[in-house]
């Protein structure tokens, strides 16, 4: 590792040491494993395969200045993999399974945690596959649970730096009593083609409307939106969006600031009053919107002209990653400090 360029990571996959698995086989979880190839073998007939019967999740571990490995709500990684086993039929893996297998495949993967001064971090990808040889539309009856880690950079090219996105009305990634807000990857499937759209168009990501009236905000394809106007934090509550931590730790902070907090539907045309506006997710952490496209209704929503991020992101942004790196108190008991 001594020659790795830890600072010019960016947010893709590079081999590590070890994952850890752990199968579940006749209505109970087995022992956990540890595993040094990264293939998955499994049967062609698999559910995951046919039916979407998979969900995932994300989670960052940060270095600190004083050599000590740091995990971010790990717990609530936890148990919304277990609503989205629930979503989709899937078993629940206990909380503390969950966190076992964190602890473990960090450590063994290690010398993978980026250090400190690179302002980089260690990716944890959970993931659940539904197993076994089926043909008929049901859910499996076995099932594996696996951990990989990556080391990553920023997910958005530029880091904490404003990016534009776009509106279109003519896509969704969720219906409205579908699976939006659980972590499954079909929706992110069904968000490639307008993904790929915007991209193609100069822009970092896509802003859904919610999927039934199209009236309101929903999230960005791989984070939630939030915004600022004034002294309050907004940000759109919907059934059709994933329950972001990032977002659910952005608003206690803001909270803590003596902000605001207002989270409830949120109209599109209320765009035009926002000082501020960004992404904000794990892999994103905070990404400043430089400015919104509608590209329907050939509007545009500029919130940043100079190229900086606002001061009220800016704030938020150094805050959280401060409480990540250990460089603040966690006075909100979201770290935990792995051995
Ligand atoms: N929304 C979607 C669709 C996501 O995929 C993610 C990423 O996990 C988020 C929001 C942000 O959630 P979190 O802050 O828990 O990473
Ligand atoms: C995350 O933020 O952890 C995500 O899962 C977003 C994306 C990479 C799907």
């Amino acid at each position: 590792m001594e020659n790795m360029n830890w600072s010019d990571l960016s947010f893709g996959y590079m081999k590590t040491d070890y994952n850890v698995r752990c199968y579940y086989r006749d209505g109970q979880w087995g022992e956990l494993e540890i595993c040094s190839s990264d293939i998955v073998n499994i049967h062609m007939a698999a559910t995951c395969l046919h039916y979407g019967q998979e969900s995932f999740e994300g989670l960052k571990v940060f270095k600190g200045k004083d050599g000590k490995a740091r995990v971010f709500r790990m717990d609530e990684n936890a148990k919304r993999m277990q609503s989205s086993s629930r979503g989709i039929r899937m078993p629940e893996l206990p909380v503390e399974k969950f966190e076992e297998a964190v602890r473990t495949v960090v450590k063994l993967n290690k010398r993978f945690i980026p250090p400190y001064e690179s302002g980089a971090s260690l990716y944890v990808r959970p993931l659940m596959l539904g197993l076994g040889a089926q043909v008929g539309v049901k859910p499996a009856t076995e099932y594996l649970f696996m951990i990989f880690v990556t080391p990553v950079g920023p997910y958005f090219k530029g880091g904490f730096k404003p990016s534009d996105v776009c509106i279109m009305r003519e896509y969704d990634r969720a219906a409205p009593c579908g699976t939006g807000t659980i972590k499954v990857g079909g929706n992110y499937a069904a968000s490639l083609v307008a993904g790929e759209r915007a991209h193609s168009q100069g822009y970092a990501a896509v802003l859904y409307l919610d999927p039934r009236e199209k009236k309101y905000l929903d999230e960005c394809g791989p984070a939630n939106f939030f915004a600022i106007r004034g002294n309050s934090y907004i940000t759109p509550q919907s059934n059709s969006i994933l329950p972001s931590i990032t977002n659910k730790s952005l608003m206690q902070l803001a909270e803590s600031m003596g902000m605001t907090v207002e989270r409830r539907p949120v109209p599109v045309e209320e765009l035009a009053t926002f000082d501020e506006a960004a992404e904000c997710g794990t892999a994103a952490v905070i990404a400043p919107i430089g400015r919104i496209d509608d590209l329907d209704e050939n509007k545009s929503y500029v919130f940043s002209a100079d190229g900086k991020p606002g001061p009220v992101c800016e704030k938020l942004y150094t805050r959280l990653r401060a409480i990540q790196y250990g460089d603040e108190p966690d006075t909100f008991g979201w770290v935990t400090v792995l051995d």
